[in-house]
């Protein structure tokens, strides 16, 4: 394996785009390749098998077709439903963003009173529950509620606006009345939402995104098999969607920036 071939980030859409900025803003001479599976979004609502399908097809395409050193899961749902199949079965190292996620919300909280957000997938998956056990060693049990529809507004383009912010209110209302001092994002589409999100909850609870510990985790993860980028080339990315590829480039450009000018399409076989 060359250190110059590209890291894998993929999403079911533009969530994954959070955890992307933060790998690229850490480790900026790196070549990535982005895949939003925004044809088959949203993960959230489907049985965990048929997303652990997509999960697969999608790291076999980045491993096969565009050769890459490292996969990050950068979706909560994916990762509640194959990343432990993934890590024993595809042949580079893969890092999902459940265990950073909560790592970060661990670090962050100075009463241990946290409350995680996330898709109906990954919250009924019980992912959240088991990794607080194993990071903080059972002192932590989280405060777990599911979002459904949060996820659908980041994919219309839409981050603010009254329609949300009823949603929000609505749904975070069991997370106003819980006392926590940390609340964690776990799915990544909610950054884009933080605003209306911190609305509801409040500035004395501090929102907690995976992006940064996912990113500092790649970067180790690679020094530590000596696969990191030359320092002095600026790395190319390339962003690949599933979907209608002009939509993923106007909408992704705002949400992510002007790197996402313009995206690759890859169909998904018909049969698949
Ligand atoms: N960003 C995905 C996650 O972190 C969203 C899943 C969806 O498509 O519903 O779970």
């Amino acid at each position: 394996m060359s250190n110059e071939k590209p890291i894998g980030i993929f999403d079911s859409g533009f969530g994954g785009l959070t955890v992307a900025r933060a790998v690229m803003d850490l480790l900026p001479s790196e070549d990535v390749v982005y895949f939003g599976d925004t044809a088959r979004y949203p993960y959230g609502p489907k049985p965990l098998d048929e997303v652990r399908e997509f999960a697969f097809q999608i790291a076999e395409y980045l491993i096969d077709e565009h050769e890459v050193k490292l996969l990050v899961v950068a979706c909560n749902t994916a990762a509640a439903a194959a990343l432990d199949e993934l890590s024993t079965e595809v042949p580079v190292p893969i890092i999902g963003v459940i265990a950073p996620g909560t790592q970060a919300a661990i670090d962050v909280s100075e009463i241990g009173r946290i409350a995680v957000i996330g898709t109906v997938g990954t919250i009924n998956s019980g992912a959240y529950e088991r990794a607080f056990s194993d990071l903080s060693k059972g002192e932590i049990q989280p405060l777990t509620l599911a979002c459904p529809g949060f996820v659908e507004f980041v994919e219309k383009g839409e981050s603010s606006g009254e329609q949300l912010q009823v949603l929000a209110e609505r749904l975070l209302a069991p997370i106003v009345s819980a006392n926590v001092d940390t609340l964690l994002l776990g799915c990544t589409h909610y950054p884009y939402l933080a605003r209306a999100i911190g609305q509801v909850v409040g500035s004395d609870v501090v929102l907690v995104s995976s992006a940064d510990e996912t990113a500092f985790e790649v970067s180790r993860q690679l020094n530590e098999i000596d696969l990191l980028a030359e320092k002095e080339k600026e790395g190319k990315r390339v962003f690949i969607s599933s979907g209608d590829v002009s939509w993923f480039a106007e909408v992704g450009q705002r949400l992510f920036g002007p790197e996402l000018a313009s995206a690759q399409a890859h169909e998904w076989n018909p049969s698949t």
